[in-house]
């Protein structure tokens, strides 16, 4: 329901702007899909319509500012009943920059196209007076060079990997890391019961975020992070401490961009204009600690359950604040900035803040130094341990 008039908005939104200039705004989910997404959805549509806006869906990231066809109207109805739902109703992509369109050509391959006009074009035709864009750094960074064409946007970080800068923690990462913990504690068990090493691989990309979250939490012996380089020697050390004080099995939680000391992370080049796609560092390390220690070891590659099914109710709430927040800013006309989590307060911070460098974790962080205490090893200590 649109506010009962004009100055009411005024009394309850009151950042001395004129409301009525905003009409119709947009929204897009980009990047690969996090636990959470509806939840915004839901709270941007419920928050922009009590102020009397309309909504409209881009599909599929900017795919549907490139084929008008795929833009959804979104009334209250579209959003009832999706806070809880993984996935999103606008569909995504991790593909397909505007700036950086392939497009095929003749006689096989692809070339890039920059399509980045057409976007603001087709912006511009459709009367839409801001977009709120949900997304990871790809999606900030498209974003980012929008603004500079002129596109009012609101940036919301989300990501399973929780490598944004600029906001201490993005909705999915809670789903991802329970998720994650709930199978290596699932394993404990099978792995005591054979003697064996298990090594879980876990997402996060360049950052160890999940690993390190999910490996303290189910009390992993080992953890390994793109953010320190591992020696096998190590990590090895490790298990054969534990097997010298009885402890016949161990768990050693792996982050897909980790990699050894004196090697390369484990990825798949997928062409022109797409991310190098990382895993497959499990099989690798397993093998070089069943080779050297003798003890049986197998692999768990957790892969897209991370990321699939309903988000927690930690994401859940910190996705319905970011979408309300996001709403907030288009009301305050405050654009090129992403809202952002700095407990206990949802702020603003420049879009460009997200997009300057990756957060990793950082080695002195609280989180980092309660492992180290607990004996965890990070493949970089001679086996640690108590
Ligand atoms: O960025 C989220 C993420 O799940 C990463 O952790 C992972 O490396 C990547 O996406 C997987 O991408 P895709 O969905 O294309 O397989």
């Amino acid at each position: 329901m649109p506010y009962p008039d004009a100055v009411n908005c005024h009394a309850v939104f009151s950042s001395g702007v004129d409301l009525e200039q905003i009409r119709r705004i947009a929204v897009n989910t980009g990047g690969g899909d996090a636990p959470g997404l509806n939840a915004v959805i839901r709270s941007i549509v419920l928050s922009a319509l009590r102020r009397g806006w309309e909504v409209v869906g881009i599909r599929k990231g900017y795919e549907g500012l490139l084929d008008t066809s795929k833009i959804m109207q979104l009334d209250r109805d579209s959003v009832r009943g999706i806070t809880h739902l993984g996935g999103t109703i606008l569909g995504t992509t991790n593909r397909n920059s505007p700036f950086e369109y392939p497009v095929r050509v003749s006689g096989g391959g692809t070339t890039l196209v920059d399509r980045s006009d057409e976007v603001v074009e087709n912006f511009r035709r459709l009367q839409i007076d801001a977009l709120i864009a949900i997304g990871g750094d790809g999606s900030m960074r498209i974003a980012s060079g929008l603004v500079k064409k002129g596109l009012p946007i609101v940036g919301v970080p989300k990501t399973i990997d929780n490598d944004l800068s600029g906001t201490v923690i993005t909705f999915g990462f809670d789903t991802a890391v329970t998720v994650a913990t709930e199978a290596i504690d699932r394993l404990h068990s099978t792995a005591e019961a054979h003697e064996r090493v298990f090594v879980v691989e876990v997402m996060g990309r360049y950052a160890g975020w999940i690993a390190l979250h999910s490996g303290v939490s189910a009390t992993a012996d080992v953890v390994l992070i793109p953010e320190i380089p591992y020696d096998i020697d190590a990590v090895c050390a490790k298990i054969m401490d534990r097997e010298a004080r009885g402890r016949r099995f161990s768990i050693v939680v792996v982050a897909e961009g980790a990699r050894p000391k004196d090697g390369e992370i484990v990825a798949k080049d997928q062409g022109a204009g797409r991310e190098k796609l990382l895993g497959g560092i499990s099989e690798r390390l397993a093998a070089e600690i069943q080779e050297r220690t003798g003890k049986e070891t197998r692999t768990v590659v957790l892969g897209h359950l991370q990321r699939g099914g309903g988000p927690t109710t930690f994401d859940r709430l910190l996705a319905l604040r970011f979408g309300a927040a996001a709403v907030r800013m288009v009301a305050d006309r405050r654009f090129d900035v992403m809202v952002a989590l700095d407990p206990p307060t949802v702020l603003a911070v420049p879009i460009e803040v997200a997009t300057e460098r990756m957060k990793s974790v950082p080695l002195d962080c609280d989180t980092m130094l309660t492992a180290r205490d607990l004996g965890i090893s990070f493949g970089d200590d001679g086996g640690g341990g108590v």
